[in-house]
């Protein structure tokens, strides 16, 4: 028999405790702790098999044909995906408020739609009005998708199962779609959890792919999409900076295709556009000579993307400690790189505040962009542009040593194409078998050492300090140093 039992839920990490506490112990967070009321089933006879039902085990040999996949158009959405969305497979949107979601579900179901696909759209959070308002600025108004204001998962799974041939179905969001015969709030753990248990098992039986918009939310108040990851069959994030109009939808899990792909859109004032070829986009604001900036020939997933890699130093008040504000790249990352080039290559940055900021609004996690982020900071120490035709990539060890990345020829490739002139790169290690590729004309430069990338623009930065009285002086050290004075003078 069922008999109710009271358990404490955090709403962020989804850990349960069988008393409340003011602080989650799994993660850390503080008030995120929830009383939920759940049926408890008591477990049938032991050792009994009652009603079970014999299942069939099989080989590992045998065909597997690819799943078969419905595209929705946006090139950008179906990479992410693996090729589109899978009959059958429920797909988790995670993403900030007022990020896009909504917007390009849209755009991605009225696609479908208009393919003469059956599609249907549930808010739960936006009046029908609303979403219609919506479609009306996008110009979707005319696509034959179903659409519906619905919250409680009783009607929506009894109105799913009378649809005989629905290809795919969103739901908007999860957090807003409740079970009655849960005794916990929408958007808690215990009844998020239930619903999409729910959906995906209505998305199973009846062969539609289902997607799930989750919204995540750092108070707790609503349970984040991440206690749902590991019930679905692929997760999105729509990541973005407001102020940008860039949106890079990334794929975290995904079992039909590869987790590092990325689909690159625009938002503007007609929904959300693609960037098909986001390089171009990225370094569009670039302006080529100034110090403190540099190319970094990046990889996201099997697509090339280069990005501009920009540094400020500027002298830190004394006494307190000097500020280190990243932005789209680690942090720790950066105060390795900084000792590396203090203690081996005698570029001192210590008294200085550093700003690093990735342009564009891109979160770059590659070890590859190492020697971006070192040229770009020993350009703004010695304060000399790096050559703005060149782009580099490679990872960088703690000797100070320069790394083998993957993916040259592709990187190289595409620094080619956006019309780049020149690389820095890790010096290649003839292997046998290999044979050299064509870089399109590109002057390849291949170091084996940080003091490689060092010594030119310190030399550089030197001779153009020379003319300068001797006063100061840049020791042997490359030093934040004033050209621009000496120029005056
Ligand atoms: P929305 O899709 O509602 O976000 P989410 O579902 O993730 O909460 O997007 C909301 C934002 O997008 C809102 O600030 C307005 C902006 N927007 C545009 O700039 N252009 C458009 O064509 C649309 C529809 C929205
Ligand atoms: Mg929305």
């Amino acid at each position: 028999m069922a008999k109710p039992a009271a358990r404490f839920v955090c709403q962020n990490c989804g850990a349960v405790t069988s008393k409340w506490q003011g602080r989650c112990e799994t993660c850390g967070e503080w008030n995120t702790i929830v009383e939920e009321q759940t049926e408890i089933r008591a477990p049938g006879p032991a050792g009994k098999s009652a009603g079970g039902r014999k299942i069939d085990f099989v080989s590992l040999k045998g065909r597997a044909a690819p799943p078969p996949r419905t595209e929705s158009g946006m090139a950008e959405l179906d990479r992410v995906l693996g090729g589109g969305f899978v009959p059958g497979s429920v797909v988790l949107v995670g993403g900030d408020p007022g990020i896009g979601k909504s917007t390009i579900l849209l755009q991605a179901a009225a696609r479908i739609a208009n393919a003469g696909k059956r599609v249907l759209y549930i808010s739960g959070e936006e009046a029908i009005d609303q979403v219609r308002l919506r479609a009306l600025r996008l110009g979707l108004t005319d696509s034959p998708l179903g659409l519906a204001a619905a919250t409680s998962l009783r009607d929506i799974a009894a109105s799913l199962e009378e649809e005989k041939d629905a290809t795919l179905v969103i739901i908007d969001s999860i957090q807003t779609v409740w079970l009655d015969s849960l005794d916990a709030a929408p958007g808690t753990v215990s009844q998020v959890r239930a619903c999409a248990a729910e959906l995906t098992r209505l998305a199973k039986t009846r062969g539609f792919a289902v997607v799930l918009v989750g919204h995540v939310t750092k108070e707790g108040t609503l349970a984040g999409p991440r206690v749902l990851e590991h019930m679905v069959d692929a997760t999105l994030y729509f990541e973005g900076d407001r102020g940008h109009q860039f949106r890079i939808l990334r794929a975290v899990k995904n079992r039909f295709g590869a987790t590092d792909e990325i689909g690159v859109f625009e938002m503007t004032d007609r929904g959300l556009m693609e960037v098909a070829n986001p390089s171009a986009l990225f370094l569009a604001e670039r302006r080529g000579n100034i110090s403190g900036s540099a190319v970094f020939a990046g990889m996201e997933g099997t697509r090339p993307v280069l990005v501009e890699i920009q540094v400020l130093l500027s002298p830190s008040p004394s006494g307190g400690s000097p500020r280190r504000q990243v932005v789209g790249w680690d942090s720790g990352r950066l105060a390795m790189l900084m000792a590396v080039l203090e203690s081996r290559c005698r570029v001192s940055l210590g008294q200085n505040d550093v700003y690093l900021n990735i342009a564009g609004g891109l979160r770059v996690n590659e070890p590859a962009a190492d020697l971006a982020v070192a040229a770009a900071l020993v350009s703004a120490a010695t304060d000399r542009p790096t050559d703005p035709e060149m782009v580099f990539f490679g990872e960088i060890g703690l000797s100070g040593e320069i790394r083998q990345v993957a993916q040259t020829d592709t990187r190289l490739r595409e620094a080619a194409k956006l019309g780049f002139a020149a690389a820095t790169l890790p010096r290649r290690v003839a292997r046998p078998g290999r044979t050299a590729s064509a870089h399109d004309g590109l002057k390849l430069t291949e170091i084996g050492h940080l003091a490689d990338l060092v010594a030119p623009l310190a030399a550089a930065a030197a001779a153009s300090a020379k003319p300068k009285s001797s006063e100061g002086g840049t020791k042997d050290t490359p030093r934040r140093k004033a050209p621009e004075t000496a120029a005056e003078a």
